[in-house]
């Protein structure tokens, strides 16, 4: 693997993740193929789960490892030719030369704006750290997509589905912030690419990009998705049709025991208690964001050893 940007740049995605599966039950097998090598992350946004599980996956590897919260660094310029006599200080052709010099993999997260669409959906900061930086780059959450994440996701459905061809549902939530679309981006992406029976559900206004959804079916009703349901995975994304923008609070949206039933839950987490999903499904038995949450380990080593072997070639 030369880099980690999209879901797309797994070869064998049912391989990969029973490879995974098989770290996660050794995941000290391969610690001297890291060894000398250095894993530089850097934070444009706040992070628990994607620092901490890329961190051990990296330490699995017998690699180094170094966080850089960027906004404690300089304020990179992204634009081409700039004039740079303003408040940027660094331009990311320079940044990104000089951390390869300390790096064998450089990992980016970096959030949208939702405010311009069309320069969140150029990805221009992820883009520019694969254009000017000479290692491989991996996505921990950028403006479009969060491919860790939807490896995560497709590796605990393998271990936890209950049928060969489960029905997992993707659930539109409320939430008092405009959240990006990143996460349901990817796991739509993900569960096209499963042997899933895959449906959405939200309410009118919050369709994703088309060009993702392509034509899995949708709903309106959130009983009427729910129905049957093996697997709900539930997450808020802000409207992708006007951009950026809170279209409805509805609470009757909210994820309830109720409405699951015997369905196993899912959120990539974090989750806002009693107003994403009430606390009687998120400490129920059925949910199993902590066994996702573990295997965001997993999901990382797996990424960071084919790059490694791949450097090794
Ligand atoms: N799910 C996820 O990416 O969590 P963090 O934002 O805490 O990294």
């Amino acid at each position: 693997m030369k880099k980690y940007i999209s879901i797309n740049d797994i070869s064998n995605l049912a391989d990969t993740i029973q490879q995974a599966i098989q770290l996660k039950k050794a995941p000290f097998a391969f610690e001297k193929l890291g060894k000398h090598k250095t894993l530089v992350m850097l934070f444009f946004n706040a992070s628990l789960r994607t620092r901490l599980s890329t961190e051990k996956a990296a330490r699995n590897l017998g690699m180094e490892v170094m966080v850089l919260n960027v906004n404690d660094a300089w304020n990179l310029e992204f634009e081409d030719g700039a004039v740079m006599n303003l408040n940027t200080t660094e331009h990311i052709k320079d940044a990104a030369q000089v951390i390869s010099q300390y790096a064998d993999v450089i990992a980016v997260r970096a959030f949208p704006s939702l405010t311009d669409k069309m320069k969140d959906e150029s990805e221009w900061v992820l883009k520019s750290f694969v254009n000017h930086a000479s290692v491989p780059i991996v996505n921990m959450e950028s403006a479009t997509a969060h491919p860790l994440q939807a490896l995560t996701d497709a590796i605990t459905i393998e271990e936890l589905k209950i049928k060969k061809k489960p029905k997992v549902v993707l659930s539109w939530a409320p939430h008092p912030k405009a959240l990006p679309h990143a996460v349901a981006n990817s796991f739509v992406r993900m569960m096209q690419s499963s042997e899933v029976d895959f449906a959405i559900t939200h309410p009118k206004g919050y369709e994703l990009d088309p060009s993702i959804t392509k034509n899995t079916p949708l709903f309106y009703d959130q009983s009427e998705a729910l129905k049957d349901a093996d697997i709900v995975y539930v997450k808020n994304w802000s409207s992708y049709t006007n951009y950026g923008k809170i279209e409805s609070k509805d609470t009757n949206w909210m994820l309830t025991q109720e409405k699951i039933g015997q369905a196993k839950f899912m959120h990539c987490l974090p989750v806002r208690r009693n107003v994403v999903v009430e606390d009687a499904v998120l400490d129920s038995e059925n949910s199993i964001v902590i066994s996702q949450a573990n295997n965001r380990t997993y999901a990382a080593q797996i990424v960071l050893k084919k790059i490694l072997e791949n450097l090794e070639v």
